[in-house]
C-alpha cells in the first residue's frame, strides 16, 4: 500500500480522508505540482517549489511551508515509497470551510501528497511519435496558475482520447497555446518556437529546461506564438511535460507532420534532455 502525506501525517493511501467541506472538493479551490523523481531524487525540485509559490500567490493561499520544510516532507515521502522512479503529486487547497465563494478567514490550507511509480512513455512514442488533435482552448485566462480545477483540460484530453490520439493541442484566437497537459513546440526550418510565458500557458518546468538546453547548444529557439496555419505546415511538432519528457507529434488531425517520423531537431533535444537527466540524477 502506497504511503501518502495528508495534513502532517504519513499514512496508507486507503486511510487518507478529507472533509466534504474541503474547498478543493467543493470549488476546485487549490493548486498543485507534479514532480518527477528519478533514482530517488526529485528532479528540478527548487523550480517546482518556486512555481508552487507563484500559483499560491496567484490564488492568494498562504504557503504553509518553507522550501526546506517542503523538501524534507517530499524526500520523506519518496523514501517511504521506495519504488524506483516516481511521480510525486502535491496539492494545497484553501482548506475546510462552509461553502461560500468568499475566502474563509483563519482557515489552514489542506496539504496532500502522493508518490506513484513513474512509467516511462511507450518506446513507440519516441520511435514513431504520437497522434494529436487540435481543439479550441476553452480554459480561463490564468493558465499560468497550476490550479487543480482541471475540468477544461480533462474535457480537451478526452476529445483526444476519443479520436484515438494522445494529446490535444489547443488553439486560442488561431494561435497554438499548449497541450491539454503539456507545453507545445513547433519547428520551422530548423528554428524551434514555443508560446511565450503569459496567462495563456502554464510555465512548464520541462519547457524552461528545453529553452536552456537549446541556448547552451546553439539551437535557435524563440518564445513566440505560432499561428494555426504555421503549425500545420511545420517540419516538427513536440510536446513536453514532467511525466512525459519531450515527445514528438507525427500526426496532427490525421495529417502527417513533416516527414511523418520524429524530426532531427527533436532527436537532438531528446539526447540533450536525457543526458541532463542522467547527470543530475
Ligand atoms: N501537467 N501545460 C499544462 C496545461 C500541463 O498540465 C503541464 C503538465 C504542462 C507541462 O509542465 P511541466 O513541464 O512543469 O510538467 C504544461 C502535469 C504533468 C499534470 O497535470 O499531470
Amino acid at each position: 500500500m502506497a504511503i501518502v502525506y495528508l495534513n502532517g501525517e504519513f499514512i496508507p493511501a486507503d486511510k487518507a480522508k478529507v472533509s466534504v467541506y474541503d474547498r478543493g472538493y467543493l470549488l476546485g479551490d487549490g493548486v498543485y505540482e507534479v514532480i518527477p523523481v528519478y533514482a530517488g531524487n526529485a528532479f528540478l525540485l527548487d523550480r517546482h517549489l518556486q512555481r508552487l509559490q507563484n500559483s499560491l500567490d496567484g490564488v492568494r493561499i498562504e504557503n504553509p511551508f518553507s522550501d526546506a520544510q517542503w523538501t524534507d516532507i517530499i524526500n520523506d515521502l519518496i523514501a517511504r515509497n521506495n519504488a524506483g522512479d516516481q511521480s510525486l503529486y502535491l496539492q494545497v487547497t484553501r482548506g475546510v470551510a462552509p461553502r461560500d465563494h468568499i475566502f474563509p478567514i483563519g482557515v489552514a490550507p489542506s496539504v496532500f501528497m502522493m508518490s506513484n511509480p513513474l512509467h516511462p512513455v511507450a518506446e513507440s512514442w519516441k520511435t514513431d511519435g504520437i497522434k494529436a488533435i487540435t481543439t479550441a482552448d476553452i480554459r480561463w485566462m490564468r493558465c499560468d496558475i497550476k490550479a487543480t480545477t482541471l475540468l477544461a483540460n480533462s474535457l480537451m484530453k478526452q476529445l483526444a482520447q476519443d479520436a484515438g490520439a494522445q494529446e490535444a493541442l489547443l488553439l486560442r484566437d488561431n494561435y497554438l497555446t499548449e497541450g491539454s497537459a503539456s507545453n507545445a513546440y513547433v519547428v520551422i526550418d530548423g528554428v524551434i518556437f514555443t508560446a511565450p510565458k503569459d496567462e495563456k500557458v502554464l510555465p512548464g518546468i520541462t519547457r524552461d529546461l528545453i529553452i536552456e538546453l537549446a541556448a547552451q547548444n546553439d539551437m535557435p529557439l524563440h518564445e513566440r506564438a505560432v499561428s494555426e496555419s504555421a503549425m500545420r505546415n511545420a517540419n516538427e511538432i513536440w510536446i513536453s511535460s514532467s511525466t512525459k519528457e519531450v515527445v514528438p507529434v507525427t500526426l496532427l488531425d490525421g495529417e502527417i507532420v513533416g516527414t511523418g517520423k520524429p524530426g532531427q531537431v527533436w532527436q537532438q533535444m531528446n539526447v540533450l534532455f536525457q543526458r541532463y537527466k542522467q547527470e543530475v540524477s
